[in-house]
């Protein structure tokens, strides 16, 4: 996998409705506020400061776009539960990357992220169980795998997992990740490029 891959940011946007239309597949990455969505989208583009990057909850606000290599696209959003968002923010969220999600045309997967460190979070199982009402195809994606040694990250993993499969029959394809040691890049990507094959295909 190259280091770098070629990639564009191709703006901020408050709604969907304002996303520049394309017809090339674009994934997704959602979660808890300060999971780690911006900085894995640092990670998996090789470049550092590509995606803005906070240790406060709530950094980003708009749902910004990035192209790489002219064939598919990268959609960093903001994140759900953040504790000292007033309601109004809550909503306009909501509002917002619910919009997104069930309108956005080229959109073909999306990555739930879920850090590795903590037991199931209500609010992860609740958001995954409104993407299966609304068939929105999603993989997981466990976050900041750098920071549990490999046993405690094995449990953890397994913790999460015997909860999810308290709602689901099956869990979909699932991936360990840190943006800091560089883990889960390979495979992510790989699994985003078979992905766009089966559309080039089309
Ligand atoms: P919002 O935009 O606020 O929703 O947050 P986010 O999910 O985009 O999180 P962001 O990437 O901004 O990271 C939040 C904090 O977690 C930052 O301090 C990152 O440095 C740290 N972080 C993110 N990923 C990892 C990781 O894999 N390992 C470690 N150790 N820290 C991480
Ligand atoms: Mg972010």
């Amino acid at each position: 996998m190259s280091e770098q891959l070629n990639i564009h940011f191709k703006g901020s946007f408050s709604d969907v409705k304002t996303c520049p239309a394309s017809e090339m597949p674009e994934y997704a990455f959602i979660g808890r506020s300060n999971v780690g969505k911006s900085s894995l989208v640092n990670m998996l583009s090789g470049k550092t400061h590509i995606a803005k990057v906070s240790n406060t909850p709530g950094k980003t606000q708009l749902i910004n776009l990035f192209e790489v290599d002219t064939k598919w696209i990268i959609a960093d959003l903001p994140g759900y539960g953040y504790a000292k968002a007033s309601k109004v923010n809550r909503s306009a969220w909501s509002k917002m990357v619910t919009n997104y999600l069930l309108q956005r045309e080229n959109l073909v997967l999306l990555f739930v992220l879920i850090d590795s460190r903590l037991p199931a979070q209500k609010i992860d199982v609740d958001f995954m169980e409104f993407c299966g009402k609304k068939q929105i195809p999603f993989s997981i994606i466990y976050t900041k795998s750098d920071k549990s040694s490999a046993n405690q990250l094995k449990k953890q993993i397994a913790d999460i997992q015997k909860v999810l499969l308290q709602q689901w029959n099956a869990l979909p394809e699932q991936f360990v990740s840190s943006s800091q040691n560089k883990s889960g890049r390979d495979e992510i990507l790989d699994y985003i490029y078979g992905i766009n094959e089966q559309f080039s295909r089309k």
